[in-house]
């Protein structure tokens, strides 16, 4: 975890993703991006038809009923970027300690440069518990990281999501009643889930990553289960073998499959589960079989990322170290030198020598920051289009300010509270995870959160 300073503004204008997508759309810059409406303020998506928006998702189907954000006043879509600016500087500065507010690495600079913390979202949630006085906590990330916030805070504490419409489409892609309805198919298949077999095992626990709903969380908590971020999958993944025969692991099949196959689990005995269809498309030989049956959810923004890429990278670099996320697809994960979590890839870069090259596999966003910060290294994006997550760019500095100065009038809007009958069984498999792993206990302290085991010829970052 980070104390975001205020950068310098060289520094600030050069991490800022928004200011590239305007150079592009203007025309003052070479450079490519998904989405030219990403340059229009996203209170633009808030009025149409529901969706994820420009970016990544966009061509993400998303549920119907996923919240939206209802308009956001006037001024502050017109206020300039300064204006802005300064009104959340002087905002934060009237609630003091009364406010945290936390910046994910995937947020836009303008909003980070704001934050009390930034880091990934287990770090983040974590962190607000060292804001115990804060009656208000803004998370700056999407929805299940506001959620996760509000499983560890205490009652009297307001999480507050600035715009509601930032969901995470790869979270979506597991919502509860598919999962109840895969649960009650695998018992039909192995008998009472419920009941240990002659070697002491369940036949399946479930897996969720913490990039889920809180009610997927509450389903693994009732029903044996754990939740796993991307820094300990494979320690929790070994925690469900010690209990459980087979593993049903959602919504990343990417995450899933490639820290089974580092742990020595056979392709063969992956099968992917399609909630669409009977079985998830499986036999019921196959899923006998099974070791881990990977729910077809997948992250767009790490979807972008191809071979073809890395390819690239090392012809035009060469000595280029390749860190991507393992959110990406297995031949990706297997071509890289390395595959860690964010936390994992900004503690490899702060270690490695000055005069290093990096080209990275994840979110623009933090790419371009850790490009600013290390001008001692060459550090740039596997993909060569700027095509930031949907969802983490609708929180523009206008919700931000808004929801801070609706603070300062003495209200709380946008909060996310996540019910007691979801928030008990939530709460138990997040504590099984701390039990499997300790993960840090202060936000600095990350020592034993590392990458997804492979092969790397990185030196292993410091503390990971
Ligand atoms: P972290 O778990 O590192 O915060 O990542 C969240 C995420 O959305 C990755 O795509
Ligand atoms: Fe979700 Fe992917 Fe965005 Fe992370 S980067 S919030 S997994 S859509």
């Amino acid at each position: 975890m980070t104390i975001v300073q205020p950068p310098a503004r060289d520094v600030r204008l050069a991490a800022s993703v928004d200011r590239s997508i305007r150079l592009i759309s203007t025309g003052s810059s070479a450079g490519s991006t998904c989405a030219p409406e990403l340059a229009e303020g996203p209170w633009e998506f808030d009025r149409g038809p529901a969706g994820y928006g420009p970016g990544a998702s966009m061509g993400d189907v998303i549920p119907t009923g996923s919240p939206r954000q209802g308009a956001l006043p006037d001024e502050y879509r017109r206020a300039s970027d300064a204006e802005l600016h300064d009104r959340i500087r002087a905002a934060k500065a009237t609630l003091g300690d009364r406010v945290v507010v936390l910046g994910h690495f995937y947020q836009r600079d303008e909003v980070v440069e704001h934050a009390d913390f930034v880091g990934d979202s287990f770090q983040l949630a974590n962190a607000a518990l060292t804001k115990p006085d804060a009656e208000a906590i803004v998370f700056c990330g999407v929805h299940f990281m506001a959620e996760t916030a509000d499983l560890l805070s205490t009652p009297d504490q307001a999480v507050i999501l600035p715009n509601l419409a930032a969901g995470c489409s790869m979270a979506d892609m597991a919502d509860e009643s598919s999962v109840e309805e895969c649960w009650e198919q695998l018992e039909e298949v192995y008998g009472d889930l419920a009941t240990p077999g002659a070697d002491g095992r369940v036949p399946v626990i479930p897996v969720t990553y913490m990039n889920s709903s809180a009610a997927l969380k509450g389903f693994v908590g009732r029903n044996g289960g754990i939740v796993c971020t991307s820094s300990n999958a494979r320690t929790v993944l070994e925690w469900a073998f010690e209990r459980g025969q087979r593993v049903l692991f959602f919504p990343d099949q990417h995450l899933g499959r490639n820290t089974a196959k580092a742990m020595g689990v056979p392709l063969e005995q992956m099968p992917m589960w399609n909630p669409r269809k009977a079985l998830g498309g499986n036999s019921a030989e196959e899923l006998a079989d099974a070791r881990v049956i990977l729910w077809h959810g997948f992250c767009s923004v790490h979807r972008r990322f191809t071979v073809d890429q890395i390819e690239l990278a090392r012809r035009e670099h060469p000595g280029v170290q390749v860190i991507v996320h393992p959110e990406c697809p297995m031949p990706v994960v297997d071509a890289a030198d390395a595959a860690g979590s964010t936390d994992f890839i900004v503690k490899a870069i702060a270690a490695a020598p000055a005069g290093s090259t990096f080209a990275i596999g994840t979110e623009i966003n933090l790419v371009q920051r850790l490009a600013a910060e290390h001008p001692e290294h060459t550090i740039f994006c596997l993909d060569p289009v700027v095509c930031p997550c949907s969802t983490m760019y609708r929180i523009h500095p206008g919700y931000l300010a808004w929801v801070l100065e609706e603070l300062v009038a003495g209200r709380v809007v946008n909060r996310i509270t996540v019910p007691d009958t979801v928030a008990d069984p939530a709460r138990l498999a997040l504590e099984r995870m701390l039990a499997a792993k300790p993960p840090a206990a202060t936000p600095t302290d990350t020592a034993g959160r590392g990458a997804t085991p492979k092969a790397t010829r990185l030196e292993t970052p410091a503390g990971a």
